[in-house]
């Protein structure tokens, strides 16, 4: 037996413990669109923020298994607060969400206490607490405009509030934050990729610089890009978010060519959890994800808004 086959016989038994065990404890996997293949293959359910958030609303299982990062297990939890959520990989965390802390935004505010606040679901609870609604890349311009106020205050991804900036006449105060992984592809990476593949259209997520969205035909969150591609006549893609999404573009619309923008774009973060992880958090129905109830309830209100828009 080759060492290859030997591992693929690995992969495949813990493939049966996680189904075994999953069965045992009415568990349900979901996974971000980012994810490794493997985890992406035994998920439940693989989507975007917001999806997922929508999955662990209306969730009948006991256990939630979050493959992904920490805010979207928080999420999870304050949704479902009498459910088990499990965060698999417990390091894995969100830059972005990092940085703004719940102190920065109270200052904001009591500068600009007319503004409403907006605050992308990459975000901590604590910060989710404090804002009036919640918002992903793929609906933040409806949840800006079904706001009353003429103000708005956008944390924390600059990128992705300049980005709704554009279409609406409110005034939007991004707050200074990125994600490392969309604000370092370049325009020159997209002049590059462009020359190897001419007649590819070009879709980026709109975490990615103003020049990179400039030069984009489409900008769209995880999921909208997968459907985008499935739907479309084209045959060529260059996409311009993290690869791990190439996987689901791959098993959903195979007959497609899908070329990342940047083979550079890797969310280390996104990469934590494999099936070890996933089969061990099962077996011991840990690493946990809970948030305080007081927290939790503020926070809640404002991802309901967000479900309700
Ligand atoms: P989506 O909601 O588009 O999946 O994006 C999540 C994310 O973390 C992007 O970096
Ligand atoms: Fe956070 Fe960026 Fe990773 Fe998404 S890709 S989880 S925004 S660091």
């Amino acid at each position: 037996m080759t060492c290859n086959e030997k591992t693929i016989l690995g992969i495949e038994k813990l493939k049966e413990r996680i189904a075994q065990l999953k069965k045992e404890r009415n568990a349900v996997i979901l996974a971000h669109n980012y994810q490794i293949p493997e985890v992406q293959d035994i998920a439940d359910f693989t989507g975007d923020s917001l999806e997922l958030a929508r999955k662990a609303a209306d969730q009948e299982a006991d256990v939630i298994v979050f493959c992904g990062v920490d805010f979207m297990a928080e999420t999870a939890a304050i949704l479902s607060p009498d459910k088990t959520v499990l965060l698999p990989a417990k390091e894995a965390n969100c830059p972005m969400a990092e940085m703004i802390t719940a102190g920065e935004l109270r200052v904001l505010k009591e500068r600009f206490p007319e503004a409403a606040v907006v605050c992308y679901v990459n975000t901590t609870a604590e910060v989710k607490a404090e804002s009036d609604i919640c918002c992903t890349s793929s609906n933040a311009l409806k949840v800006v405009q079904s706001l009353d106020a003429d103000q708005v205050i956008f944390v924390p991804d600059r990128n992705l509030g300049s980005y709704v900036a554009r279409f609406t006449e409110k005034k939007i105060m991004p707050w200074e934050g990125f994600c490392f992984v969309h604000d370092r592809i370049k325009p020159e990476d997209v002049k590059k990729a462009q020359n190897l593949h001419p007649e590819a259209e070009l879709l980026v997520h709109p975490e990615c610089r103003a020049e990179v969205i400039d030069m984009a035909d489409h900008v769209a969150s995880t999921s909208q890009m997968i459907e985008h591609v499935c739907r479309s006549r084209k045959k060529e893609f260059i996409i311009g978010t993290e690869t791990g999404i190439l996987h689901r573009m791959k098993k959903d619309c195979p007959e497609k060519l899908c070329y990342p923008l940047s083979s550079q774009a890797i969310c280390s973060n996104m990469k934590r959890t494999d099936l070890m992880k996933v089969y061990s958090s099962l077996q011991d129905l840990n690493p946990r994800v809970s948030v305080p109830s007081d927290i939790a309830d503020r926070a809640c209100l404002s991802i309901r808004r967000m479900l309700e828009v």
